[in-house]
């Protein structure tokens, strides 16, 4: 960065968003095998919390890769890159005081601890949607891994390219034993318990 750029203090705060929109701001960032759900349930979700009347966003690996992040190809160093620019975006989202989701496979260890450095400690909450890779492979819901196995796509993840199982997530949902609405209802209340939402007659209020 140049020494020249100098940091900008807003007067309207993430403290000041976070008590007009009636709750906090936190990273949800879903990680897991091609396949495992990662998706489905950040968007069932955030349909749960729409309800409740929180702001989110989506941010989600095979749309960004059409846009943000439509040079990036799957070498390690570009999955590096992605994962680092979703991270910052993720970032400014919640200092604009929406709860950002985010499903992208996130495979290395290394650049998820980046993510998580970024933002203050409870901010970021790491999803592992586990989900055994012959699950997934049995539910290719976009021919994908048929194509890897045929060896016409050169390093998937979990099958050509390594996936790190989390070390220590806040949350591990496995979608292999539990349906849709039973993933997010366990979300929606770790959320209520760390007290960045609080659903009371369907209403959020925040709280400290
Ligand atoms: S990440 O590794 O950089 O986090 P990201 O989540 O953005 O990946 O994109 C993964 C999606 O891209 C997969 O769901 C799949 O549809 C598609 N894809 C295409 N090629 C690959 C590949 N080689 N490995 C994994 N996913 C791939």
């Amino acid at each position: 960065m140049d020494k020249n750029v100098v940091w900008h203090q807003p007067t309207v705060t993430r403290g000041r968003r976070a008590k007009n929109n009636g709750h906090k701001s936190v990273i949800l960032w879903f990680t897991g095998l091609s396949g495992a759900g990662k998706s489905t349930i950040a968007h069932a979700l955030e349909e749960s919390l729409y309800q409740l009347g929180a702001n989110t966003y989506v941010l989600d690996g095979d749309n960004v890769r059409h846009g943000l992040c439509g040079d990036l190809g799957f070498s390690d160093t570009d999955r590096n890159e992605n994962i680092r620019r979703i991270g910052e975006l993720a970032k400014l989202f919640i200092d604009a005081g929406i709860i950002a989701l985010t499903a992208f496979i996130s495979p290395f260890q290394e650049d998820r601890q980046r993510a998580r450095d970024l933002v203050p400690e409870g901010d970021f909450i790491e999803i592992h949607v586990k989900c055994p890779l012959e699950v997934c492979e049995t539910r290719d819901p976009k021919g994908l891994y048929k194509k890897a196995r045929a060896g016409l796509i050169k390093g998937y993840t979990g099958i050509s390219s390594p996936y790190e199982v989390p070390d220590n997530p806040e949350i591990v949902i496995d979608t292999s034993v539990r349906d849709v609405d039973q993933c997010v209802m366990e979300i929606i209340d770790y959320l209520a318990a760390k007290q960045i939402i609080t659903p009371i007659s369907q209403e959020l209020t925040v709280n400290g």
